[in-house]
């Protein structure tokens, strides 16, 4: 238990004795011990259990309609869509075959009045975007319709590969007239408006999209993470462990499951909450929904530690008592400058002070003032890991891969730059189940992946239609 009890230890400062105080409190507040993270994956494997047993459960576990695996030999040119990130991605695909492909592909920033205006906006808006990059980017296609993959990345409750109804908006995006609409219907709707000639194939969520394209290559990839703005995952399941599957007989063996784990937790048992949580929940434009996501994602880490920070500033342990506009602002600390402060090794903490002297104005800061804010960053991108392990881990038991190991793609800006993210998960596996098996879970990054995977989904579906109209 050694590695444990040095993770776990309190971080020593060298500031005031209410500063050091007030650490040791956060560090046990901001700690997943061992003991809670088995909790969790338990209620993990219970949550997963009930959503693949009935519909309306807390964590939905979405059949995806993506039933088979690729074998990296699929070929042709598809375009792809990418929305629910920071950005509007529009890719065209080339599949080479042998796991091989090329891309092209345009960024376009979506408004914030785009993303809770109303839906038709925001479709016209991407319709004109999906033209835009046809005229200046695409290349010649042969048929008159180009098949799309649309990776739409909120909860749509699916009813085939290419249809699925909103459930809820999250990340900021709050768009009217679009729950419970079936969101490829609204979009085709503004291509028919713009006479832009793209059919949607396929509607796919991020995760399935990594999942898939990391197939592509390693085709015993068996699950996909996003830990970005928002989070989530999806993972193989056997047909018989759909319960509440009532779709066409068994003409598959497995098919995708979009779990929403974001979701996880609602009834508030099991998560470590504390009330900087609470505080940044009631503010959201989503409280009381995708409370895991809340403790987890690139969206909320920042607004977090903000909360941290004014709260020690109003017990006048942080920079005397003093905050700034800035600071005060909502959402006024980018979780980016988490990544920046833990790497920080500098003697006086430079990074650290450029980022509250001179970003966000705050008058003046001590050696310990910056210690502290270090260590809160520390402990708000642990946590998320931590948790984000215990998902890992109520996956593989629920599956049976735990024995036998799993390869795992990840996609998201938190996995990807905050420092030692996966060091943190792979530790916490370490802790539940050893080391052994611990390594024979490989997880690896699989950036921009999910544009991919949704071409590729569209190429399947696009042939099976062919298929069964020949
Ligand atoms: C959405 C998921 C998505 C995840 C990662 C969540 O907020 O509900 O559908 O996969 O973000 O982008």
């Amino acid at each position: 238990m050694l590695s444990a009890d040095i993770q776990h230890a309190v971080p020593q400062i060298d500031g005031t004795p209410e500063q050091q105080e007030a650490m040791t409190a956060l560090h046990h507040e901001f700690n997943v011990t061992t003991q809670r993270a088995r909790t969790i994956v338990q209620q993990f494997v219970e949550e997963m259990e009930k959503g693949l047993d009935h519909e309306g459960a807390t964590v939905p576990m979405i059949p995806s309609f993506v039933t088979g695996r690729p074998t990296g030999q699929e070929k042709g040119k598809y375009l792809a869509l990418d929305l629910g990130g920071t950005n509007l991605r529009v890719c065209e695909f080339e599949l080479k075959g042998d796991g091989d492909f090329s891309v092209h592909q345009q960024k376009y920033v979506v408004a914030e009045e785009l993303k809770t205006g109303d839906m038709r906006h925001l479709c016209d808006f991407i319709a004109d975007c999906v033209d835009n990059f046809i005229t200046e980017f695409g290349s010649h296609h042969v048929d008159h319709s180009i098949q799309l993959g649309f990776t739409f990345s909120f909860a749509v409750n699916q009813t085939d590969i290419n249809r699925g109804t909103l459930m809820h908006w999250t990340k900021g995006f709050n768009c009217t007239n679009a729950i419970h609409k079936d969101v490829v219907v609204l979009l085709q709707d503004a291509f028919l408006r713009k006479n832009v000639q793209v059919h949607v194939a396929a509607l796919v969520n991020d995760t399935v999209g990594t999942l898939m394209a990391n197939a592509y290559r390693y085709p015993k990839t068996s699950m996909g993470i996003i830990l970005g703005t928002g989070t989530n995952a999806a993972y193989y399941e056997k047909l018989g462990k759909i319960k509440k599957w009532k779709g066409a007989e068994q003409v598959f063996d497995e098919m995708v499951i979009n779990m929403e784990w974001g979701t996880f937790d609602l009834e508030r048992r099991v998560l470590p909450f504390t009330i900087y949580d609470n505080k940044l929940d009631r503010e959201s434009i989503n409280p009381r929904k995708q409370l895991f996501e809340k403790m987890i994602s690139g969206m909320y880490l920042g607004e977090i530690t903000r909360n941290v920070i004014l709260q020690l500033v109003d017990e006048r342990i942080l920079f005397s008592g003093e905050s700034s506009a800035d600071l005060n602002k909502q959402w006024g600390f980018e979780t980016a400058y988490l990544s920046t402060m833990v790497v920080d090794d500098t003697p006086q903490l430079d990074h650290v002070r450029h980022i509250l002297e001179e970003t966000l104005q705050i008058p003046s800061t001590t050696h310990g003032d910056r210690q502290v804010v270090k260590e809160i960053a520390i402990a708000v991108g642990r946590r998320a890991a931590r948790l984000s392990a215990c998902g890992v881990a109520g996956v593989l038991l629920h599956t049976g891969d735990i024995h036998t190991g799993a390869d795992i793609a990840i996609d998201g800006s938190v996995y990807e730059h905050f420092p030692h993210f996966e060091k943190y998960m792979v530790e916490t596996l370490q802790e539940l189940y050893g080391q052994d098996i611990a390594n024979q879970v490989r997880f690896s990054l699989a950036r921009d992946g999910s544009g991919f995977g949704a071409a590729m989904i569209a190429m399947m579906a696009h042939k099976a239609s062919l298929a069964k109209q020949a």
